[in-house]
């Protein structure tokens, strides 16, 4: 393994979506952004699905330094109120744009930045509008991202009234080192007690994120960490790779890159973390993530309905998705469209009546094919192809650009398929780089992405 971990550790993207944003051509305009829309929520309507929404709010109150998010660091909690009031008139926007007042929704996400940087009523006062603008599809989730250090039972119990019953903690690492270097010092004791309030409050599934790969963590600190995530057992974690970016977030430079484990180092303590919750009793999911049986995500993999877009892996295809907030993504599945990241010009277009897109791209034919195959990928570890896919000239040379995936055992090649094999795992993101067309037809000149191991 040793050699193949030298091999493939090279750049590439995590594919929350394709084409990937650094490979983004046309924007679609408001007008055009709109029509898409409105033609993927009949579409979603007429096959029982609503649409997922998700809201973004930027503030933390201190940078954790690795951190790679669209964030504003501030105490200024005075920034919240004309925050709120943009996000509703951008909501409003939408709203007369489609020519719309109600909405079928199944999926509301509340991310960050720091969602509890806001108290409790304003976090009300931002949703209450909003939601209530919604025809709930059944089965709904409303879900959150908490960091332990801000969010308090008030919080927890604000939300669980406004229907939010999925909750997701920022944990990271418990060690105290690689929390000192990161910036980022939260206690065991203070995830335990919230994770108890959480359940008794009625949140039916908690999701811890975790890194490996920080600076100065070790074989050990992974055991401690995932030993006690182990005792508190959440339904779902994310054992996020590190992605080191330093040209995108300059404060990972605040570590050298000697204090980082890498290559086949860092890959040993994914397989320990991995080998760790196996034992009590998770499943591993798509890429870097796990679930406890019962959970929905573990059913969706049975049930082959796995789902992946910017929010990450959800239980069943949840489509369009309306971002709202500065720097969010919205895909309508033909296009993306990004919002401006600066806040006051994000601010100031939505109070104008604009729907405040920075970026963005509609797919040609040739994307949205590619992009059913990466998703597969991603999903179930498996793709296949029928001949009138063959349309795309890059599948014609697919051959080729699999042929060392097959020589080192990490596909196993049918003739219109793919299967990812075991080995094959800690190399997904290669594997989907064979079938990313505007990468091989362009390969970056310069840092964009981080090492895929
Ligand atoms: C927006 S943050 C989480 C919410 C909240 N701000 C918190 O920190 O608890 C989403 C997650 O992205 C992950 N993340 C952030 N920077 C990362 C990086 N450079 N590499 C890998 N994962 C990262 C972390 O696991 C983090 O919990
Ligand atoms: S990890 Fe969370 S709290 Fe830390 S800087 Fe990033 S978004 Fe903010």
């Amino acid at each position: 393994m040793s050699d193949l971990f030298k091999k493939y550790n090279v750049q590439g993207p995590r594919y929350t979506s394709y084409p990937t944003v650094p490979y983004w051509e046309i924007s679609p305009d408001q007008n055009q952004w709109i029509k898409l829309l409105g033609e993927e929520l009949k579409i979603s309507k007429q096959a029982g699905r609503g649409a997922a929404i998700y809201i973004h709010i930027p503030f933390c109150e201190s940078l954790c330094t690795y951190c790679g998010c669209h964030k504003r660091i501030t105490k200024k909690h005075e920034l919240s109120k004309p925050y709120i009031e943009a996000v509703q008139q951008e909501w409003q926007n939408y709203k007369d744009r489609l020519g719309i007042s109600k909405i079928d929704v199944s999926e509301l996400h509340l991310g960050g930045g720091t969602p509890t940087f806001m108290t409790p009523d304003e976090l009300k006062q931002l949703l209450e509008p909003i939601i209530s603008d919604f025809d709930l599809v059944e089965g709904y989730e409303f879900s959150f991202e908490a960091d332990p250090r801000v969010t308090n039972y008030e919080h927890l119990k604000a939300l669980a009234e406004l229907g939010f019953k999925r909750i997701s903690f920022g944990i990271q690492d418990f060690d105290p080192k690689v929390q000192e270097i990161v910036n980022r010092i939260q206690s065991e004791e203070e995830v335990a007690r919230l994770t108890e309030d959480a359940r008794e409050l009625g949140y039916d599934s908690i999701n811890y994120d975790l890194i490996y790969g920080l600076p100065l963590q070790t074989q050990d600190s992974i055991k401690r960490t995932i030993g006690f995530v182990s005792e508190l057992k959440p339904d779902r974690i994310a054992f996020y790779s590190y992605a080191h970016v330093p040209w995108i977030s300059p404060a990972q430079r605040r570590y050298t890159e000697d204090d980082l484990p890498k290559g086949e180092e860092k890959r040993q303590l994914y397989e320990l973390g991995r080998k760790m919750l196996e034992d009590a009793g998770y499943h591993e999911i798509g890429m870097d993530h796990f679930a406890l049986e019962n959970d929905s995500l573990w059913q969706a993999v049975e049930g082959k309905t796995l789902f992946r877009n910017f929010m990450g892996y959800m239980p069943k295809h949840v489509s369009p998705m309306i971002g709202l907030g500065v720097s969010s993504i919205g895909d309508s599945w033909t296009a993306f469209a990004q919002n401006e990241k600066d806040l006051d010009k994000y601010q100031q277009l939505a109070a104008a009546g604009e729907i405040p897109i920075f970026r963005g791209h509609v797919l040609s034919q040739e994307d949205l094919i590619l992009r059913k195959h990466i998703l597969n990928l991603m999903t179930r570890g498996y793709t296949d192809w029928q001949q009138n896919d063959r349309f795309t000239e890059f599948l014609l040379q697919l051959d080729e650009n699999l042929i060392e995936f097959s020589n080192d055992n990490l596909i196993e090649r049918a003739k219109n398929s793919i299967t990812v094999t075991d080995k094959g795992r800690a190399f997904i993101r290669n594997i989907c780089m064979a079938f990313d067309a505007r990468l091989q037809r362009k390969r970056p000149d310069t840092q964009m992405f981080s090492k895929t191991i």
